[in-house]
């Protein structure tokens, strides 16, 4: 008798129905490894005078297109694309669209990723610009440009477009871009009830801000973090940065007592000596795995899935094989961790070509193929 009860429970056990996926869960399984193309973020290109809204070149548009075939071609399966819809309507209300052929370049990006099979991300991205343009990022006209970025792509494939509200919210406290956050929810599902939303949280969508935050209602949400750890080797020589950063160089990866980093004069006593001081600790491959273990943690805790929508390193100078090493640690824990991803980016300095060329360096293709290979069979 009791041979039999512990049977049928052992049965019972086996076809128990595993946790049904959501909706939001199923279309990030899809992800996998993307890639972040830019260019329609680029507004510095454009003029101050016209709020930067002639940043976009139809011929740079055009070239772009055989981007999207390279980057299916080179086994991505998504693509994250930034775009500064932001620069292109009116500051003042019902916020029209000043330069129609950003949004058209726009809709075409969209339509090449969906003709190279890819999933897709729409995301609004340096709403604040530069900083410098009054009312350009108020949540009333973010709501605004999201009824009509919405609006525009409500009919695209449910199953393949998604839309990122917002990128890298900054200088924004965690309660108020969650009040932003909760209006632009609503506004999207007024229009489109079905596409899937990638929402992060403040501090420019920081790993940490995920962790300290509560997941919205809506439970078709795909919740995205960045990660560029360690800063001072990823973010070597960027000027747009931290002060010390552009002057910063020779930062191997990962820590090593033989390679002695220099504090730039105008960094001592900053954040980036104090980044220096603990980059042995940081640029160690069991703290960086840690550091995501505990992303994916939060997601689970939550029972809603997470996406790293960007990692990668500035190629200005930090050495190839330096960059592979880093990108190989982050690409076998997310593969081990279940993490779909985008790398920061596609042909900008942070590309993962051989110098010179458009061709991914083979340290970077191996560093890419250790996702696949750590990833648990399914
Ligand atoms: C910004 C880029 C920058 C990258 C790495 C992105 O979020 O939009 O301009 O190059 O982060 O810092």
């Amino acid at each position: 008798m009791k041979i039999k009860l512990i049977l049928v429970l052992i049965l019972f056990l086996c076809f128990v129905p595993a946790q049904p996926q959501s909706v939001a869960q199923k279309r990030a399984g899809r992800m996998e490894a993307g890639m972040n193309l830019s260019y329609l973020d680029n507004y510095w290109l454009g003029t101050k005078e016209k709020k930067f809204a002639d940043f976009v070149k139809v011929s740079d548009v055009a070239k772009r297109e055989k981007m999207f075939a390279d980057i299916a071609k080179a086994g991505f399966k998504t693509v994250r694309i930034p775009i500064n819809f932001g620069a292109w309507a009116s500051l003042k209300p019902p916020y029209e669209w000043e330069n129609k052929e950003g949004p058209e370049a726009a809709d075409l990006f969209v339509k090449w990723a969906l003709a190279n099979d890819l999933n897709v991300i729409i995301d609004l991205h340096h709403t604040e610009l530069d900083n410098s343009i009054p009312g350009a990022a108020t949540t009333e006209r973010i709501v605004s440009l999201w009824k009509r970025i919405a609006e525009r792509y409500k009919n695209t494939d449910r199953e393949k477009v998604f839309f990122e509200l917002r990128n890298e919210p900054h200088d924004i406290s965690a309660a108020d871009w969650r009040a932003q956050a909760e209006q632009l929810i609503k506004t999207v599902r007024a229009v489109a009830p079905n596409h899937t939303l990638i929402v992060g949280f403040h501090d420019w969508n920081s790993r940490q801000a995920l962790i300290d935050s509560k997941p919205f209602p809506d439970t078709n949400i795909i919740y995205t973090f960045h990660y560029y750890d360690p800063f001072i080797f990823t973010h070597q020589g960027a000027t747009w940065s931290s002060e010390g950063l552009p002057e910063l160089k020779n930062v191997p990866f990962p820590w090593s007592k033989d390679a002695k980093i220099q504090t730039p004069p105008i960094a001592k006593g900053k954040w980036i000596e104090n980044q220096i001081n603990s980059y042995q600790k940081d640029s160690a491959g069991e703290k960086m795995f840690a550091d995501l273990k505990a992303a994916k943690e939060w997601a689970e805790k939550n029972k809603v899935p997470s996406f790293l929508g960007e990692f990668g390193s500035f190629n200005k100078y930090a050495a190839l094989d330096a960059r592979c090493r880093h990108a190989e640690i982050i690409y076998s824990s997310l593969g081990k961790l279940n993490i779909p991803s985008a790398w920061w980016e596609w042909d900008g300095g942070f590309n993962m070509f051989e110098p010179g060329t458009t061709k991914i360096a083979d340290c970077m293709r191996k560093a890419i193929e250790s996702y696949a290979a750590q990833k648990p069979v399914e």
